[in-house]
């Protein structure tokens, strides 16, 4: 799989990314993470962190607890919610258990998140072992979850999508970015 840097969250005009190519990118963006996720608690000793450590320890939990819930969000409000009265049974047992494994991908994320935050503060306290162990399963379904959507859902969903669904869906998606982008600025923090 390949990674990608490009934004999440574009508004669909002429040349923006549509629903499905914002879906398909926060994808990539998931799998970098992973990657680096992976790589930060691979690389973690009794010294503790570097800086470079706790800096990629705060943007893992910004794309983490932001944007991949948002894109769990969207694939919630839209995709699922079109493939789950399919006439093909594969299809109505796959968005359940995709459904199911946003809940397992939350659970896990809230159990991981602390340990990652400690490692951004440099404040130790966190169980190594059990954070690289906690980390190989949430990589696995994450991993295991976006192989399905892709191969599955996704294909799917552009099938049965027309043209007007699939705009709409990019504008109420850029809509919510938009909100919870105003809303994160207002804060006085950063979001995605
Ligand atoms: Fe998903
Ligand atoms: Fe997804």
């Amino acid at each position: 799989m390949t990674t990608s840097s490009s934004p999440v969250g574009a508004t669909p005009s002429a040349g923006s990314p549509g629903a499905f190519e914002v879906l398909d990118a926060c994808h990539r963006q998931t799998v970098d993470m992973l990657a680096r996720l992976s790589a930060l608690v691979g690389g973690l000793d009794k010294s503790g962190p570097d800086r470079e450590a706790r800096r990629t320890a705060d943007e893992i939990i910004q794309f983490f607890s932001q944007t991949a819930r948002q894109h769990h969000e969207d694939e919630e409000r839209h995709v699922f919610p079109q493939l789950q009265d399919s006439d093909d049974p594969e299809i109505v047992q796959a968005v359940l258990r995709l459904q199911q494994d946003h809940h397992w991908m939350d659970v896990d994320w809230k159990e991981l998140s602390p340990a990652i935050a400690a490692v951004a503060d440099n404040r130790g306290g966190y169980d190594l072992e059990a954070l690289r162990e906690g980390v190989e399963i949430f990589t696995a379904l994450s991993h295991d979850h976006i192989a399905l959507e892709e191969s599955c859902i996704y294909p799917q969903a552009r099938i049965r999508f027309g043209s007007a669904e699939l705009q709409q869906m990019g504008r109420e998606m850029a809509e919510r970015r938009r909100v919870r982008s105003a809303r994160t600025a207002n804060a006085g923090g950063t979001g995605s």
